[in-house]
């Protein structure tokens, strides 16, 4: 498949490298509004061979089947929705957009010309994500019961994540809410998202959350309970988290344990070890193989971009703020997007 990268950050690079050693895509083009300053990025000004444009726009006409959008997040609405227009299948990078409206758009779009819009939710891909949601749906321990995660880092930011809105909860917890629909096939009734920042945080609001949802699926209805932070001053987890399972025949946990990251079954004496949680790679050639399957079979990819309005929506409509000004103005305030 001819893919265009849209976006030459880190992101940018990481997919051209991992569709560079794929079988089944070529790197057919680059987009990014600094082509032609000093500011390109010095890995993608070095390189020679595919051309190199400043808009989607200017694809037109080329040999391009498919964008991977990995523009920053505030910028993935109006780069799907020109890829779209201009008739590409479109791989974008998590968070789907920064609003409800914008994703609801996105997907009228894809589903009106008949394009494939998938939502690059890498830790779908994980080996022990892949292996939790087998052991779950083999129903091999009963029931879940309770779903706790916690993720924690201390991250400096980039500018658009300094300046934009609910960055832990799209950023990361986007991330971490996926992996918890994907795993229990689950999705929120009732859900709690208290954002909070600190002094020194870099981000104009929302560095940290604390979460809870009344989570459902066909089988069990279970809360799952949350904590990120960006602003974290205590050693970080890992980037996919550290979780507790509990179920009618016992614990699982995402922990890590003699400095390994795996998936482990927990009982009152220690942990054995399942599988790595991890994989040794971002999974994005993972990821990339489901989209073009999807595009090739005329199949819903995973997640196809409606079924990521399901993950934004966790990160997006349970964001309450704190009662505020004006005192007494008693309950929280919802505010949606
Ligand atoms: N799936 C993952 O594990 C993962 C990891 C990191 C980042 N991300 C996501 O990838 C995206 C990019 O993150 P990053 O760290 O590479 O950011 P970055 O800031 O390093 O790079 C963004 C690039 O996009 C370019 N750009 C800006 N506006 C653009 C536009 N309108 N069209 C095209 N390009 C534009 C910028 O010039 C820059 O080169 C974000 O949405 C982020 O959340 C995903």
């Amino acid at each position: 498949m001819n893919v265009a990268i849209v976006g030459a950050g880190g992101m940018g690079k990481a997919w051209t490298e991992a569709l560079e050693n794929s079988a089944l895509a070529s790197v057919v083009g680059f987009v990014d509004p600094l082509v032609g300053t000093d500011s390109l990025p010095a890995w993608l000004s070095q390189r020679r061979g595919a051309p190199m444009f400043r808009s989607i726009s200017e694809l037109a006409g080329q040999p391009v089947e498919a964008v991977v959008v990995t523009a920053p997040s505030p910028a993935h609405f109006d780069a799907v929705r020109s890829a779209l227009g201009h008739g590409f299948h479109v791989l974008v990078e998590k968070p789907f957009t920064t609003t409800m409206r914008e994703a609801e758009q996105l997907v009228g779009l894809a589903e009106a010309g008949g394009h494939t819009l998938m939502v690059n939710q890498n830790y779908r891909f994980f080996p022990g994500v892949q292996k939790l949601r087998a052991l779950v749906a083999r129903q091999e321990l009963g029931a879940v019961r309770a779903v706790d995660g916690r993720f924690r880092c201390d991250w400096p930011g980039k500018p658009y994540q300094h300046d934009m809105r609910h960055p832990m909860a799209l950023e990361m917890a986007i991330h971490h809410f996926d992996l918890i629909r994907a795993v229990f096939d689950a999705e929120p009734e009732t859900g709690h998202v208290r954002e909070w920042n600190s002094q020194r945080s870099p981000y104009r609001e929302g560095g940290g959350i604390e979460a809870l949802f009344e989570m459902r699926s066909e089988s069990a209805s279970f809360p799952f309970l949350y904590s990120g932070s960006l602003l974290s001053g205590a050693p970080r987890t890992p980037w996919g988290g550290l979780w507790h399972v509990e179920f009618d025949g016992g614990t699982l946990a995402v922990e890590v344990i003699d400095g390994k990251y795996g998936l482990f079954s927990a009982q009152s004496d220690g942990y054995e070890l399942i599988s790595d949680f991890a994989g040794e790679t971002m999974m994005l050639a993972e990821s990339f193989q489901h989209f073009v399957e999807s595009v090739q079979g005329a199949s819903q990819p995973w997640p196809s971009g409606r079924d990521n309005l399901g993950t934004l929506r966790m990160a997006l409509e349970f964001i309450c703020l704190q009662p505020s000004l004006p005192a007494g103005d008693g309950a929280a305030q919802r505010v949606g997007q």
